[in-house]
């Protein structure tokens, strides 16, 4: 007898600018879910859409879920329960009623985010007040455990109901790690070094030594060692779900069955000029059990670092340096590429710029090409990530 599976659509959110980005990361990391006898599956992506803001695509819960493990560049993934063309108060009441959210949790104190455009129902208070009653949740108080989180969307008049199975947004990769002044979103290094190792594998970013001279707490060199890794740090808010399979309720369990990243030592080299920050660095690779990578406290403005580098392999330079806008810069974006370039030669390198710095630069980096630039904001900066190579 042929088992029916039933298909579940999920949405996965994305930065703008990202979501091409993120759709890629799906369709690699598919195939490494499993099904819930803990064996790979082989069932294709199906509905997959790539549209503003995000991914679209149909599949078995277990497997949407199971996501949440090995995403690095989105912001979360949500599970859509009720898709509905509604015009009126009375009609969202009566669709409403008609959800059981008790499949997913006994208590009733959902946080609602509703966001309302092109719709006739445009009043975010009165679309919130009449969920609530119609759903009969409780007011989340700030001290107790949530339920979880349930997302509206009114948009051209179509209504849109989501439940958020991640929790804590997506760049949260657990462990309780420090940050500088001007930190970056995991999600984004993430993005930064997956447009600069286009197409490359785990073997060989892992020969690339990898150097960060604006380090700051590190997490451009986090990412790189952990961009092929499954997050075992944290929990995600699907794992407290009474509808969740219970295999994958544990994450100690359920994470053995999934083939551990090969364990490469990866070159990784951080500098800064503030100490401060190269030992908030130093403390967050301790606190996620990883690799220390080669610390030490320089002004790249001035000198080339003192650690040895290794001219048989590759170098490629990483960085997101002060913008001069939130923190001091006190160099122009051309002397710093400049004193990178030529006291270190590196084959590769990746700056996260302000646009403001972009428009600073020299039209050519003697002796490199550019090789690519991706417009993102960064924490609602307007930003350019350019990547040049060496000739
Ligand atoms: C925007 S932050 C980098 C943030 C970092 N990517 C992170 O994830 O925390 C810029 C860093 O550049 C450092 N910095 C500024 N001028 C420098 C210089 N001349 N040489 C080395 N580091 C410098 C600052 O101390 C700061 O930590």
């Amino acid at each position: 007898m042929s088992r029916t599976v039933v298909k579940y659509r999920f949405f996965v959110s994305a930065a703008l600018g990202m979501e091409e980005e993120a759709a890629a990361e799906i369709q690699e990391v598919w195939g490494e879910l499993l099904d819930l006898d803990g064996r790979p599956h082989s069932t294709p992506l199906e509905e997959f859409e790539v549209e503003k803001g995000g991914i679209t695509f149909s599949a078995s819960l277990h497997l949407g879920l199971q996501l949440n493990f090995f995403l690095k560049t989105p912001h979360r993934i949500l599970l859509r329960i009720k898709e509905f063309r509604c015009r009126d108060f009375p009609k969202l009441f009566s669709e409403m009623q008609k959800l059981n959210l008790k499949e997913y949790s006994d208590l009733s104190n959902w946080k609602l985010e509703v966001a309302a455009s092109k719709s006739r129902l445009n009043h975010e208070g009165r679309i919130e007040d009449t969920m609530m009653k119609a759903l009969k949740l409780k007011e989340p108080l700030a001290h107790e455990a949530l339920a979880g989180e349930i997302y509206v969307r009114f948009f051209d008049d179509n209504c849109s109901v989501s439940l958020d199975t991640t929790g804590e947004h997506l760049h949260f990769r657990g462990g309780d790690l420090h940050k500088g002044d001007a930190p970056l979103r995991e999600t984004l290094a993430a993005f930064c070094l997956r447009k600069m190792t286009a197409g490359m594998g785990q073997t060989e970013i892992s020969k690339i030594q990898w150097y960060d001279p604006m380090v700051g707490s590190g997490t451009f060199l986090l990412e790189v060692v952990q961009l092929f890794k499954f997050n075992s740090k944290r929990s995600f808010a699907f794992q407290s779900w009474k509808k969740t399979p219970k295999v994958l309720q544990k994450s100690e369990t359920w994470l053995k069955n999934y083939p551990q990243a090969s364990k490469e030592t990866y070159k990784i080299f951080g500098s800064d000029i503030d100490a401060k920050m190269i030992e908030v660095t130093k403390q967050n690779f301790l606190r996620q059990g990883l690799q220390e990578p080669r610390l030490e406290v320089h002004d790249i403005l001035r000198s080339r670092p003192s650690f040895e580098l290794d001219v048989k392999s590759p170098l490629w330079v990483v960085l997101n340096p002060p913008y001069g806008e939130r923190i001091e810069a006190g160099f122009l974006p051309s002397e710093l590429l400049s004193a990178i370039t030529e006291r270190l030669k590196p084959e590769r390198v990746g700056v996260l710029f302000s646009r403001k710095q972009v428009q600073q630069l020299a039209s050519k980096l003697k002796g490199y090409d550019l090789l690519a630039e991706h417009s993102i904001s960064n924490g609602g900066l307007p930003c350019v990530f350019m990547i040049w190579t060496r000739q």
